[in-house]
This record gives C-alpha cells, structure tokens and sequence, in this order.
C-alpha cells in the first residue's frame, strides 16, 4: 500500500517528521499520521472528517469531480442499467459479479430468510401508531439482537454471514410492516415466489382484503432506487456502523445506529424533507424566493436534495433518477405532475444562479427520488425507511469488510479541547 518512493514531511515546533504516503488504486494519496502522536505529540485537527481517510476499503469509490461512482470497479450508471438490485448485493458483498449458479443461490438464500420471528409483531405494537416508521426501524432493527442469538457472535465468520443475509432479507418486512402499522393496517407476510421489489411492494400496499397485482413498471422502478443508494462509501451512516462495531457490539445494534444517523436532513432524511420543499414551494413563480432564502445566510433555509460532501461536479445517481423520475411518471400516465414540473425549473434556476456554481452545488440523489416514491403511492414518510432498507448491504459489506481487517480497532477519535483548565471545586456557600 505504501509507495516507498513517497513520503510528506512535517514540521512542528522547528522539529521535522517523515510521515509515510499510501497510495491508493484511484484517488488521492494518503499521509498515514498514526505514529505522529507518539513522535510528535500533536493530533491532527479535522471536525466533520473533510481531510481524513478513517479506514481503507475496497468496496465502494467516488471520484467527486468527475461524478463518478464505483461499486467494486463497476459505474453506478451500468449496474442501475443492466444488473438488478440481489446482483449488486452480491457484488458488494463478495466482490465480484456472481455467476449465474451462485446468483441463484444467493436469491434463494435471501429469499428464505425473509420472514419476522412471529413475537416482533409484539414488539410493534408497543410503539404509538401515529410513530414515525423510521422511528420503528430503529427500535425493531436493535431488537433483533434479542431474536436472533444466533449470529450476533461477531468473532464467528459464518454467524457474521447468517447476520448479513438476515439483514438484507428482513429489512424489506421492517420496513414494510413499520408502514401498515402507521397507518393501521395488517401486516402482510413476505411471499417466496416473488422478487425482492416487488415482494416489499406487495407488503406496504396489499390488504388481506383483495388481490393485489405487482405492476412490473413499478417493480423495476423500485429495484433501481434500491440499487441507487446500495453503497456510497465512507459517508454519516456507514461511519456510524464501523464506528459503533469497533467496539464489537452485534451487527443488528450496529446497523439500527446506522438507521438512526440516516434519518437526519442532512443525510437520508433529505429525501422527505425535499418532497416537502417542492410542496411548499407549490409553483414555478415561487422559486426566486426560495432560491433567495437559501443564499441568505441568516436564514437557515437550505434547498434540499442539493449539494454533497463528495460530489462538486453532478451526483451520477441524480442523472438516473431523474430519468426514472420521467419515465416512471409516463408509464403511470401521471402527466403534468406540479412537483417535477417546479423541480425542473428549480434545478435548472439554481445551476444558473452564480451562487449555486461557485460553491459546487447540484441535485443529489435525493433530489428526484421522493418524485418517483410518491408516485409510486409512498407517504413522505416513508421515503428515509426506503433508503435505510436499501443501504443496508452497504453497511453490511462494509462492516464484514472492517471486523475481517485484522488492523482494525475501537474508533476512538481526539479532541481539540478548549475548556477550563484544573481548578478546584468551589462550596456552593461561597459561589
Ligand atoms: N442550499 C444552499 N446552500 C448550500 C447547500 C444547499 N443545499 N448546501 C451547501 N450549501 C452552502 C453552505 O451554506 C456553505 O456555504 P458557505 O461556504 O458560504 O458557508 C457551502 O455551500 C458548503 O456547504 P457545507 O455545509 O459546508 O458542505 P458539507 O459538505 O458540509 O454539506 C450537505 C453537504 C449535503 C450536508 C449540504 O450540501 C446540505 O445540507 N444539503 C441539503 C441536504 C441534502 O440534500 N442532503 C442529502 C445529501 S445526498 C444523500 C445522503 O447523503 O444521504
């Protein structure tokens, strides 16, 4: 990994330190500053992780200049293109493209662990109904340690493997059953002989009631936005999952700290809190104000579903998106939708607007999404337990990825402290 021929030095307090450059397979190099402490006695300074490389992985890369997004050296464009959601899966989590035999059995393997141990719907209907379904998949993903005793063992690689299919298989039925419970449903069970989207979609809108037909149109629509959002490297959530595991904690524990990291604005609930500004906005005339309120810096107004730590030229996912976006709603013959009429003229204003260029800001993937999901009869509520259900063979892969590395250890970050210094406790008489 290291390049001897590379090396950055340091100086700090007139004293000069060689601190080794590891060289990537694509991207930046890197200077390795473990030892720098030990030898110099100074941390480095990096709040929100900007500068700072927390692990090496080789799952997931971004190049966020070019826009470009790979999955194990795959573009993101090619797999929402031709592979399906169970493949890219098996990609992340294995590495490579699956032959057609192994995709089978995995599909299979997936496709039997779909069920809920029957007592969680207990553990459901503890929560108020009027509760948020992202607040439901956090307490239902952590509990499943309590369910599954089996496969929290982190030290045993096939109980690690148990839990990873566990993961990817149930989250549909979560996420589903969070749904039917916030509005009052029953819960519908999984069905083997259907595909992963179209089994969630039978769960959220079937109804014991009356038959319910997938719609292929929409079964495909949703299988590309769970593939969308499958991985994406080293960001909040997937950071919350290696650093919570770093400890050794169970993977269901780990991956509901992931959940609960997803649900803010500024990441996975930007999906939502988007859907809302396009409501709000209501109409193309509007948009100058909102463009206005978002450049002003005392007002705290951001447009949501624009701009990215990592990306400053586009969001590769965005460009799918928005074609799904169009094609989803021709296919339903949903003609002049407000909500993607204002989102069009919003983004093309905001690119034009000087404000927007200079900083880097575009759509992201979030931009378009919610469009699609509601369409597709989705509350906006609903929208962030679809990105948590998707992202979690990301965060699988990559936390088998990290307890495999025989380098890893607790995440334990510094702190620049500006505090008080020692002093001695005062007697409330005399404060
Ligand atoms: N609207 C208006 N101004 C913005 C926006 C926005 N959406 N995003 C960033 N800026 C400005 C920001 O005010 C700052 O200006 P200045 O340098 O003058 O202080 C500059 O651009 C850089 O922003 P930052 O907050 O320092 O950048 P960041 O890398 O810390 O934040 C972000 C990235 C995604 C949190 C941010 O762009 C944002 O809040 N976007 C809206 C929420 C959103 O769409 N999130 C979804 C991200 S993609 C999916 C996911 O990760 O889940």
């Amino acid at each position: 990994m290291t390049d001897s021929n590379k090396s950055a030095t340091l100086t700090v307090h007139g004293e000069t330190y060689e601190l080794p450059v590891h060289s990537p397979t694509v991207g930046p190099d890197v200077i390795d500053i473990r030892k720098l402490y030990g030898q110099a006695g100074v941390f480095t300074y990096d709040p929100g992780f900007t500068s700072t490389a927390s692990c090496d992985s080789t799952i997931t890369y971004i190049d966020g200049e070019k826009g470009e997004l790979l999955h194990r050296g795959y573009p993101i464009d090619q797999l929402a293109g031709k592979s399906h959601f169970l493949e890219v899966c098996y990609l992340l989590l294995y590495g490579e493209l699956p032959a057609a035999k192994d995709l089978e059995e995995f599909e299979t393997t997936i496709t039997r662990h779909t069920m809920l141990h029957e007592q969680m719907q207990y553990f459901y209907r503890g929560f108020r109904r009027d509760a948020h379904p992202m607040a439901i998949m956090v307490g239902v993903v952590g509990a499943m340690s309590a369910f599954y005793h089996d496969s929290t063992d982190v030290s045993d690689p096939q109980q690690r493997e148990i839990a990873s299919h566990r993961l990817i298989a149930k989250m549909p039925t979560i996420a589903a059953w969070a749904y039917k419970y916030h509005i009052g449903q029953p819960f519908i069970y999984p069905r083997n002989d259907l595909d992963y989207a179209s089994n969630f979609l039978r769960m959220c809108f079937a109804v014991p009631a009356e038959e319910y037909e997938v719609n292929p149109i929409l079964s495909r629509a949703m299988d590309r936005i769970f593939t969308l959002h499958a991985d994406h490297e080293q960001n909040a959530s997937t950071s919350t999952v290696r650093l919570a595991s770093s400890s050794g904690a169970n993977p269901f524990a780990c991956i509901a700290a992931g959940i609960a990291c997803l649900w803010g604005p500024a990441h996975g609930g930007a999906n939502q809190a988007c859907l809302e500004m396009l409501a709000e906005i209501g109409s193309v005339d509007r948009i100058p104000e909102f463009i206005d309120r978002a450049k002003d810096k005392d007002d705290p107004f951001r447009l949501m579903g624009f701009g990215h730590r990592v990306y400053k030229n586009f969001d590769p996912r965005a460009k799918v998106m928005k074609q799904s976006a169009d094609e989803v709603l021709d296919l339903l013959g949903i003609e002049d939708n407000p909500k993607l009429q204002v989102a069009k003229a919003l983004e093309k204003q905001a690119l034009e607007d000087p404000y927007f260029a200079e900083k880097k800001l575009f759509p992201n993937v979030d931009f378009y999404s919610g469009i699609i999901l509601e369409a597709m009869g989705f509350p906006t509520s609903m929208f962030t337990p679809i990105f948590a259900l998707s992202r979690t063979v990301g965060w699988v892969s990559q936390w088998k990825e990290m307890i495999a590395d025989p380098q890893n250890k607790i995440g334990r970050p510094r702190q620049l402290y500006l505090g008080e210094t020692a002093r001695d406790y005062v007697d409330i008489e005399n404060r």
